[in-house]
């Protein structure tokens, strides 16, 4: 049976401006980066990418080097595409980027417009498409000029392989002086991707203060902390389902600290006062800041996909509410 996809998928979801420019961004976002490997189970896989669909998610973040192995995520996404989505190819804003390790010698990593140019092919290849929406930078290169990279993003864009550029983990100082870059050729420049999180308050200072003033909308990964801002890890549990309790990826048992854990404890409280799950609490409060246009989220089951898509239909946090977060986060940075 051919996919139908949920002929009332428009009907609850928020999607934002993505800064000032006139592409607009479902207010929580898929990304691909753990999950759908070569390892991980296809209709599982299929089944989320489905419901994040029918739910009115549009926008599906993905990379070079996401699986493992890397390139796998894009292969995945591709035969979902193929199976069930191509027809609504107009209807999606598909992401993905270059910057880190993807294959061997000098031009496989970093930021050279050799390496952006090629890696963006290869993707394509990957995804059986012929242009993304957004092609990313992933991480800024401290021995390639500045100059090149965005030059590479102008050409990339340019030549009609993707409509749009971003970057991401870039910090405030060279965020600005790439939008200054970008301006000057004329590329429209129009997302930042930063880790931004009740645990990792940093783009507060430094990012978000430049993203508001250039413009820029900002899409938030890892809003839940990569499940710590969930129920997952709740009095000291540690699911064998879990990411933590996985042998793939960064978040291990030992980042579940004592005092991590009842921070999260305390957290999980005020959800529960205010009707919310702790997850949706998270992603309220990265949704109060009037830069970020979307949560990027990421998703081992569809049931977290539907409690993400409830938290953006939920009211926004009251002000009594973040005041009883900060004085749980109080000088946590
Ligand atoms: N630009 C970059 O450098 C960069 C870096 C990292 C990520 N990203 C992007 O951001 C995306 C999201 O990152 P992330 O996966 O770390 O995001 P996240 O949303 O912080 O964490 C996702 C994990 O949290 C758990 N979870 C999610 N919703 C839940 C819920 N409602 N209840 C309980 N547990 C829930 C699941 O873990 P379990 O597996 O334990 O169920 C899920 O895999 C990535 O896929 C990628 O596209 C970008």
């Amino acid at each position: 049976m051919m996919y139908q996809a949920a002929a009332d998928r428009y009907g609850s979801m928020p999607y934002p401006h993505c800064g000032r420019s006139g592409l607009r961004l479902s207010a929580v976002s898929l990304g691909l980066w753990h999950n759908f490997g070569g390892n991980d189970d296809f209709d599982r896989q299929r089944w989320i990418v489905r419901t994040a669909f029918d739910q009115g998610i549009t926008c599906f973040d993905l990379a070079n080097n996401y699986g493992p192995p890397p390139g796998s995520a894009e292969e995945n996404f591709g035969r979902l595409l193929a199976r069930d989505l191509k027809p609504y190819r107009d209807e999606m804003v598909v992401c993905t980027k270059a910057g880190y390790t993807m294959w061997p010698g000098p031009y496989g990593d970093w930021g050279s417009r050799k390496y952006l140019v090629a890696s963006l092919d290869q993707s394509l290849k990957r995804m059986g498409l012929d242009y993304v929406d957004i092609f990313y930078h992933h991480r800024p290169d401290p021995e390639t000029p500045l100059e090149e990279t965005m030059a590479a993003l102008d050409h990339i864009v340019r030549s009609g392989r993707a409509l749009y550029a971003g970057i991401s983990n870039y910090n405030g100082e060279r965020t600005a002086a790439a939008a200054a870059e970008l301006r000057r050729l004329g590329t429209p420049f129009v997302i930042h991707q930063m880790r931004y999180n009740m645990l990792v308050r940093q783009p507060e200072t430094d990012l978000l203060p430049v993203l508001e003033r250039e413009g820029i909308g900002g899409i938030a990964f890892s809003p839940l902390a990569q499940g710590l801002l969930t129920d997952r890890y709740l009095g000291g549990a540690l699911p064998a389902d879990s990411r933590a309790a996985g042998s793939v990826g960064f978040l291990k048992p030992e980042h579940i600290t004592p005092e991590r854990l009842a921070t999260i404890e305390a957290l999980n409280e005020i959800a529960r006062t205010g009707g919310r799950t702790l997850a949706q609490l998270a992603l309220a409060w990265v949704r109060r800041q009037p830069s970020i246009a979307s949560v990027l989220i990421g998703a081992s089951k569809p049931q977290q996909v539907l409690d993400a898509v409830r938290a953006v239909q939920m009211a926004p946090l009251a002000g009594d509410e973040i005041a009883a977060v900060e004085a749980i986060l109080g000088g946590q940075s």
